[in-house]
């Protein structure tokens, strides 16, 4: 008989050689794992992604392990279900679709021009390092407005996350409990990380525009808590996964000439006179689109999901009992030479959407509420970055793998670079 704990350490040793051995290898469409006393199946065919993501909440919902993460973004959408997840779903869906189609694209342009050409000045950088702070002034922008953070509050931020986030990963299998010295310390650490987030956003929400995620928020009543707890969710799910997918399309960029270059045109066929992103051309950004979408291929920030079953449910031709968790790992899905060609190279040409292994977003009522907006960032980082700089280098090649945390961390990746030649002549001219 398999001993009830007896993967959880292979899984916290490296979760995503875990994840990939158990699924590459997996004759079955649900694999039985030995994490703890209650039931835990991955979930190898895609073809029962979608009935787990888009069963009924009664039947199949967000379980115990998303639960974990109550410590730092408290009573937020992400925990919740029924009408409260779906009322302030709608108001954070309709607020973001309605910036999709005015606002953000020449508000994120300009963000990003502006980042390129401080990359352009020091010339040589940490690609996450260059592209959290990044992802943290997109975020706040589609929170607050622009500039509604100053630098020394982003920098805040970005410390408070890094106090937090290697608990909260490490928590979501622990099975032995900590030592009470070490429960009370990482205790103190998360409520430090919290107390900071919570500063900063109390700055920046006295700053806020009338047409921000904030003040769309703000017509729910909710109570102070529940807005602060919202916000805090929105800021850490938009703009980490952001960060550590735009660091690894940077490297994707610099390691590939002929991709860069043929962005850089596309870039110049979308743009107008003045080299502004037209906001009815960007449709015919294939190019892009497809490097984000192929970034999130093989290096899925979310690289595993989780669901529970809330009564007993029957899949496969087989029975699962209530309480039963399914893991769905993006990692294994997107890799698995099952369902790709070639998994481990980058390939722009792919059909992403029509690959049912393909979920960096999830999928169902409980999907990434901010994908479009995740996506957008992707595509005008490449049409951006790549329209401004010229990449020189790129080092180690190949890179080595990311950190499995509560997202996929980059390794450090050097990356040189200089101002594109014909910006130059332009700018001279
Ligand atoms: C490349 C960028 C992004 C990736 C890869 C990503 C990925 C995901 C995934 C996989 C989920 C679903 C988790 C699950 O099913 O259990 C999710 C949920 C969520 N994401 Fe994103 N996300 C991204 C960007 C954003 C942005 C920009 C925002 C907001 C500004 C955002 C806000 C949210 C929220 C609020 C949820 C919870 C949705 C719900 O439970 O109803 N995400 N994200």
């Amino acid at each position: 008989m398999i001993p009830w704990f007896g993967d959880l350490s292979a899984f916290r040793r490296d979760p995503l050689e875990f994840f990939l051995q158990r699924g590459i290898a997996a004759k079955e469409p649900f694999v039985k794992l030995a994490m703890g006393f209650a039931p835990v199946y991955l979930v190898t065919d895609p073809a029962y992604i979608k009935p787990i993501m888009k069963a009924s909440e009664d039947t199949i919902d967000k379980g115990r392990l998303i639960q974990k993460l109550r410590n730092i973004i408290g009573q937020s959408s992400m925990v919740l279900s029924g009408d409260r997840h779906r009322e302030r779903r709608a108001v954070i869906h309709q607020q973001l679709a309605r910036g999709l189609a005015s606002t953000y694209i020449p508000q994120i342009s300009a963000i990003i021009r502006h980042h390129a050409a401080l990359l352009a000045r020091e010339q040589v950088f940490d690609a996450h390092a260059a592209t959290a702070p990044l992802a943290l002034r997109m975020t706040s922008m589609i929170l607050f407005g622009s500039r509604a953070l100053s630098p020394g509050d982003e920098n805040m931020l970005v410390e408070a996350v890094h106090m937090v986030e290697d608990d909260l990963a490490a928590d979501m299998f622990k099975i032995v409990p900590d030592l009470p010295w070490v429960r009370r310390r990482k205790k103190q650490r998360l409520q430090e990380g919290r107390q900071m987030m919570s500063l900063v956003i109390s700055r920046a929400r006295s700053k806020a525009a009338e047409s921000s995620l904030l003040r769309a928020l703000q017509t729910l009543n909710l109570s102070e808590e529940e807005l602060n707890d919202e916000v805090l969710l929105l800021f850490l799910a938009g703009h980490h996964t952001s960060g550590t997918a735009a660091a690894w399309l940077l490297y994707h960029l610099a390691a590939n000439d002929s991709l860069c270059n043929a962005i850089a045109h596309e870039a110049r066929s979308v743009s107008d006179d003045t080299g502004e992103i037209r906001l009815d051309m960007l449709k015919n950004a294939t190019l892009s689109l497809a490097a984000g979408r192929e970034t999130l291929r093989l290096f899925p920030s979310a690289y595993w999901l989780s669901r529970e079953a809330k009564q007993p449910v029957e899949l496969a031709g087989r029975k699962f009992k209530r309480g039963t968790s399914f893991l769905m790992s993006a990692w294994h899905l997107h890799r698995d030479p099952r369902y790709w060609d070639r998994p481990d190279e980058f390939d722009v040409s792919r059909a992403h959407m029509k690959n049912p292994a393909y979920i960096p977003f999830g999928a169902g009522p409980r999907a990434c509420v901010g994908m479009g907006v995740g996506l957008l960032e992707l595509q005008l980082l490449a049409l951006e970055m790549a329209a401004s700089l010229e990449f020189k280098d790129v080092s180690p090649f190949p890179a080595p793998p990311p950190k499995p945390s509560v997202t996929l961390i980059p390794p450090q990746i050097r990356i040189e670079v200089g101002l594109r030649q014909t910006v130059k002549t332009a700018a001279v001219a």
